[in-house]
């Protein structure tokens, strides 16, 4: 089986919670994804970050969760969220110690992923931290995939070397799915234009079967939670969900499902933009570094998508209102072509008609448009 033909998308415990997690709360979070409409759009992967670990390894060796947090143990969690449609995911190291101090699977990697697969494990986030100064990341990281292959389950690998050791380059040839491109995302607007700013020149290596990871989603967080940092507006929070689908990158929410306010659900939910990234193609967006008109700051990406139709993004990351003008002779589509694009705006619905040569827009600073485009 061909595993993350399309960038996962999902639910992840660590932007709100931290290691604070529990049985009960992960349950609670299963429940909402199966029944409030997320597991309908896409979101059908439940992962467990670091911290549902014991501080230590079991006399034999094995890894084993917090008796407290997870009293019954984690087969019993992913029986549970198996249950209400989803697959489980969780979370180790490659190094000695998880980036939160608990065991890491450095020397144990097959006796680990033996166990995960025991456990219904489905997703394994594979981060970097405490790793010895004498050891090869890429070697851990392949040897942790043959652990995994030799596991007897299929099991989606997120490597998430917080983008060290140029992992772009060698992530997919170690039959890893995801490679990590960043540090941590914070829940804030300048966070998350250095993420995304930052990932833009890592996106060419991203396809079918190996996607860049530009940290997850901090939309709905609202300021609260582990990765707080004062929070966003709506209107910021669509910037930020737009630019990931343009990406074509996973979209695993971080928010507090339980307390999410309405637009931020909406936004999580819209069916457009999540088409978007789920293209059949997933082709990262071309973005004109040459072009006089757009910049990092002012963002302007035309995404080719499968069927000869085309998302066309404008994202104003400046911190003022203004104006973006694209130049469609900058999107393979000069004047002489005699083609126009036909824009229809994939938030409002909006058919913006067609429009030969260059398209402007005025967007408030950190807003965004994007348009589903076809040539005419
Ligand atoms: C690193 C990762 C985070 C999270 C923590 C857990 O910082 O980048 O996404 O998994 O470790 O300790």
């Amino acid at each position: 089986m061909v595993l993350a033909k399309r960038p996962p998308m999902g639910w992840n415990s660590w932007n709100t919670f931290g290691t604070d997690i529990s049985e009960s709360l992960i349950c609670r979070m299963a429940d909402i994804l199966a029944s409030e409409g997320y597991l309908e759009a896409g979101y059908d992967t439940l992962v467990v970050d670091d911290g549902w670990q014991s501080a230590a390894r079991t006399a034999d060796g094995h890894l084993s969760a917090d008796p407290v947090k997870f009293p019954r143990g984690m087969k019993a969690v992913a029986d549970y969220v198996h249950g209400r449609g989803l697959k489980f995911g969780i979370y180790s190291a490659a190094g000695v110690e998880t980036c939160a101090g608990y065991p890491g699977s450095f020397g144990h990697e097959f006796t680990d992923a033996r166990d995960f697969a025991a456990w219904g494990v489905d997703y394994l986030k594979y981060d970097l931290c405490h790793f010895p100064g004498s050891g090869n990341i890429q070697s851990a990281y392949l040897t942790m995939s043959m652990a995994l292959k030799c596991s007897g389950r299929d099991i989606v690998y997120s490597g998430a070397t917080c983008g060290e050791g140029d992992a772009k380059l060698w992530m997919r040839s170690v039959g890893a799915h995801l490679y990590r491109t960043t540090g941590d995302i914070q829940d804030s607007f300048a966070t998350v234009k250095r993420h995304a700013v930052f990932s833009l020149d890592d996106l060419g290596l991203s396809a079918p079967g190996c996607f860049a990871d530009p940290d997850m989603l901090v939309v709905g967080m609202r300021g609260k939670g582990y990765a707080a940092d004062g929070g966003c507006t709506a209107e910021e929070y669509l910037t930020h969900f737009g630019i990931w689908c343009m990406y074509s990158v996973p979209l695993m929410i971080g928010a507090d499902l339980r307390t999410i306010d309405a637009d931020c659900k909406k936004i999580l939910l819209n069916k457009n933009l999540i088409a978007i990234d789920q293209d059949e193609e997933c082709r990262p967006p071309y973005f004109e570094k040459r072009s006089r008109y757009s910049d990092k700051e002012k963002l302007i990406l035309l995404k080719i998508l499968e069927g000869n139709r085309f998302a066309i993004g404008f994202f104003n990351l400046t911190d003022n209102d203004g104006a973006l003008h694209a130049y469609f002779s900058d999107m393979g589509l000069p004047v002489y072509s005699g083609r126009g694009f036909r824009l229809k705006d994939l938030v409002t619905g909006e058919d913006v008609g067609v429009h030969r040569d260059f398209f402007s827009v005025r967007l408030n600073r950190h807003a965004c448009k994007i348009y589903l485009a076809t040539v005419e």
